[in-house]
């Protein structure tokens, strides 16, 4: 019998990558959601899924019978939303990044494992997408040889990109502002090739009077491995004019890779151009959220004790966010709202 399988939160992360995921996945169901607002029982991902839906949590735990529930809401409500389903008994937990908001509530969480036997799954789900899994590959296989430098560079206009443009959005009141909603993805995609990473610096401006109520709009951070020698820069900025564009480049010392996520490319020194290789190009976009639930779900089922994404990974992102965070609004002056 298939895992009975909820979502909280149907944003675009929620109904997108959620609902998706459990329809995806051979061994779960969605069966039922949970958003605040009443308009999302409509949504086409919900009334074809035929998941019944509220707007009331504490009656969905009372009414459903739920074997693995998956939380996209805003952050500021994953810990107390996961309490909430642990005391009702539910045990398997997928938590979408930010995981949450401080490191004391990151205590809270690992509570429900070790006293109530819950499981939990952070989202790390940019490690999984096929461009960034091609980069890993390469350097397990000893191609990309030590690992020098990291980039990753987040570029936005913030006139269209909805969680800068809205005033109101909660990512302003994360550690950081709008980049604590982000930053995540920046830091746990680097540890598989850097280990464990401290802060050396960070500078965050203010360079327009656009967007008063966002803590910074161009922001460079440098971290280093602990033990070893590369470091990692990342570089958000809401001053691009088309929406998006999100890249990571790694120099080795053997070879260079370069992925915008879905594809890899890697040149391999010398430098001769009919050297470089395009190494995965897939048609459609496919979200690390499918690969990775899958394997919190053979977690889950005690068919591996692997977890997928360590508490070490997952406590160190919510520290680094917290610390970043802190310096990037003492150098602004910026209060979260
Ligand atoms: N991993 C990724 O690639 C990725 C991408 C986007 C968002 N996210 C994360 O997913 C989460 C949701 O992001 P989003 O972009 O879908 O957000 P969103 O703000 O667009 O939507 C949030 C949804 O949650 C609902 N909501 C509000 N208060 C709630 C509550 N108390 N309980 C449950 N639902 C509530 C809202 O009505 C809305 O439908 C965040 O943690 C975000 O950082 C992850």
């Amino acid at each position: 019998m298939r895992l009975r399988a909820s979502v909280i939160g149907l944003g675009p992360a929620g109904r997108g990558f959620h609902l998706g995921a459990w329809t995806f996945i051979k061994d779960t169901v969605p069966t039922c959601v949970f958003d605040p607002d009443p308009a999302t029982a409509e949504l086409k991902h919900v009334t074809k899924k035929k998941c019944r839906h509220y707007t009331d949590l504490d009656r969905m735990f009372e009414e459903e019978d739920i074997d693995v529930l998956s939380i996209s809401s805003p952050p500021q409500f994953h810990l107390e939303q996961a309490q909430q389903a642990v005391r009702h008994g539910i045990r398997n937990l997928i938590i979408e990044k930010p995981l949450v908001t401080s490191v004391e509530e990151l205590e809270g969480l690992r509570e429900l494992e070790s006293q109530y036997g819950a499981k939990i799954c952070p989202i790390h789900n940019f490690k999984y997408q096929p461009g960034i899994q091609s980069i890993y590959n390469s350097f397990d296989k000893g191609e990309l040889g030590e690992i020098l430098h990291i980039e990753r560079t987040w570029l936005k206009c913030g006139d269209v990109a909805r969680m800068i443009s809205d005033e109101k959005h909660w990512s302003h009141a994360l550690p950081g502002g709008r980049w604590g909603e982000t930053m995540a993805h920046d830091l746990y995609t680097a540890m598989p090739l850097l280990g464990r990473l401290e802060l050396v610096h960070v500078d965050a401006r203010k360079t327009t009077g656009k967007w008063p109520w966002l803590s910074a709009d161009e922001v460079t951070i440098l971290l280093r491995g602990k033990k070893q020698r590369g470091t990692l820069m990342i570089r958000y900025s809401a001053n691009q004019q088309e929406n998006l564009f999100k890249h990571m480049t790694v120099h080795g010392s053997k070879a260079i890779a370069y992925t915008d996520g879905m594809r890899a490319l890697q040149t391999i020194w010398p430098y001769p151009a009919d050297e470089t290789l395009p190494f995965t190009s897939p048609e459609k976009y496919v979200s690390g959220h499918y690969p990775l639930m899958g394997q919190a779900v053979e977690f889950f089922l005690g068919r591996t004790d692997e977890r997928p994404i360590s508490w070490e990974e997952a406590g160190d992102v919510v520290k680094l966010t917290s610390q970043i965070g802190a310096e990037i609004e003492q150098q602004v002056g910026y209060s979260r709202t």
